[in-house]
């Protein structure tokens, strides 16, 4: 058998044109040449001319059995049972799609693990990080470096208020541990106060202040982590109706959790601004406000964590901008810099920056700030501002997802529920649209998640890869997609919803 390597020999020789184009493939559809409202200001360097090697994938299904078999082979999954996954072998990707060895090419909603904010390998952003790393590959953080002086100037220019200083980690979770470290030093209190249905990362600490299943199995119920309830209309926990009563109600819930806790036990609130893998709930208007005044009240710090909602998703740079609201410590990671390279942080007001002014602030990372990183997030940051992405997620969120979503759940019975904003929408499939019973129940896997695998499947079949988690599918596709590749997502989420429907009652 060849190896994995000669095998890619091959594969490249393939696509420099000896290897028959497969006919009607969908990835025929790639063009060579990208949109041209991503790519039209000039950088310097110019990024690389895409060549027909690079951007047109060919089929070669041994390469991709090879390069599953030492998946399987080595390759320790997250957060599955290693035996009962089947990883899909990926060839390649190229703005909105990805595509396998077999030349079936898939619309990604997911942009990865929300992450692909610019979509798959900008040109800019590639050059940059290839001037980056011929330039400067690495560098300790204790030194100044120009790519993490710049990406630091650039996030806190756009973050709110006075969080000014940026304390780099290498991705969410990690930020969020940082955060809660800072809170708890900052105020010499120790208890930490985060809502159910939230996700907050997979280390220790971060998945103890996380609010679903994931962190059960973690849970040494010793992390100083106290659960609230924060709203959400459609499966109120307030018996509300409407959601002026979500928002006043899910307030007085909070505040008489932290009369109960004890004001001066609590160092800090978390929640996330738009909460993201647990059902992206849109806070109603006045609640982040009311969060803010709680802790203005008891000198608790107030953190939100934008690692998945932050970066243009909501359409805003952040999500606390559509709130008008400033917490004391914001966490990113994700769409800093589309996630071509593994880069978090802290943006810190200038307060708690004040509190480590002349006493060390203890704890570090030997990659904080790392310059590849670094240098993908400026370009990023750059491409986001000179490509319109910000606007162009609130504009077609507006203007094609929410409508186009609105049609799909008006003709179909298993669509209980549409919420959402920019690029970050979900729809929650239920079996009865009046009982609004789950599709599957909470946490269902095997037999019991049938119905949601099967609607995964139908949307695979359809071209397009799905965000499924529970009964909801949502829809966050790059936030500089096109009205034609959401047009696209929307016809092939028509074909799969048909499928969740045969489960209605
Ligand atoms: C809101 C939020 N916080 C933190 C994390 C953890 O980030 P990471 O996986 O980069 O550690 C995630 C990941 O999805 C997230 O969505």
């Amino acid at each position: 058998m060849l190896s994995l390597r000669q095998l890619a020999v091959n594969d490249a020789e393939c696509s420099r044109g000896t290897y028959p184009h497969p006919p009607a493939s969908p990835v025929d559809n790639l063009s060579l040449k990208p949109p041209d409202h991503r790519h039209d200001a000039d950088i310097s360097p110019p990024p690389p001319a895409p060549t027909l090697a690079r951007m047109t994938p060919q089929p070669n299904p041994e390469v991709g059995a090879a390069v599953k078999a030492a998946d399987r082979a080595h390759v320790f999954h997250s957060w599955s049972a290693q035996e009962l996954i089947d990883p899909l072998a990926v060839a390649g990707a190229q703005g909105s799609y990805f595509w396998d060895y077999d030349g079936r090419r898939y619309l990604d909603l997911t942009s990865g693990l929300v992450f692909t904010n610019i979509g798959y390998q900008h040109p800019k952003v590639v050059a940059a990080i290839q001037e980056q790393a011929a330039r400067m590959t690495t560098f300790a953080p204790a030194f100044a470096v120009e790519a993490r002086s710049e990406a630091a100037r650039l996030i806190a220019e756009r973050t709110p208020g006075d969080l000014d200083k940026i304390f780099f980690t290498n991705g969410g979770a990690d930020a969020v541990e940082h955060a809660v470290r800072m809170a708890r030093l900052h105020t010499g209190r120790a208890k930490v106060l985060s809502a159910y249905r939230s996700y907050h990362g997979g280390t220790q600490q971060a998945v103890n202040i996380t609010g679903d299943p994931r962190r059960w199995a973690s849970d040494s119920a010793a992390a100083g982590v106290v659960h609230f309830w924060a709203p959400f209309l459609y499966r109120s926990r307030f018996y509300s109706e409407t959601e002026e009563q979500e928002c006043a109600r899910a307030l007085e819930h909070l505040e008489t959790t932290i009369a109960f806790e004890g004001p001066s036990t609590v160092a800090a609130i978390i929640l996330e601004t738009v909460p993201g893998t647990a059902g992206i709930m849109v806070p109603p208007p006045g609640y982040l406000a009311g969060v803010r005044e709680i802790c203005d009240k008891y000198g608790i710090v107030f953190v939100l964590d934008e690692v998945m909602a932050g970066f243009g998703r909501t359409g805003e740079w952040f999500a606390a901008d559509l709130f008008d609201v400033t917490p004391d410590l914001m966490t990113f990671a994700k769409g800093v810099n589309s996630g071509y390279v593994p880069l978090g942080g802290v943006a810190i007001s200038g307060a708690i920056a004040q509190t480590f002014g002349k006493r060390p602030y203890p704890g570090g990372l030997t990659y904080s700030g790392h310059p590849l990183a670094c240098a993908a997030a400026v370009a990023t940051i750059e491409v986001m501002a000179e490509e319109g992405v910000v606007e162009n997620a609130a504009r077609l969120g507006t203007e094609v997802i929410e409508p186009g979503l609105r049609e799909l759940a008006a003709r179909h019975p298993s669509v209980g529920d549409v919420r959402g904003v920019g690029m970050f929408w979900a729809l929650e499939l239920v079996r009865n649209r009046e009982t609004r019973e789950p599709l599957v129940p909470y946490n269902a896997a095997g037999e019991a998640n049938a119905p949601m695998a099967a609607f995964g499947s139908a949307a695979k079949a359809a071209g397009i890869w799905p965000f499924i988690n529970m009964n909801r599918t949502h829809v966050v596709p790059p936030c500089n997609a096109t009205e034609a590749e959401l047009k696209e997502g929307l016809t092939a989420l028509d074909a799969a919803l048909a499928v969740a429907d045969e489960f209605t009652q």
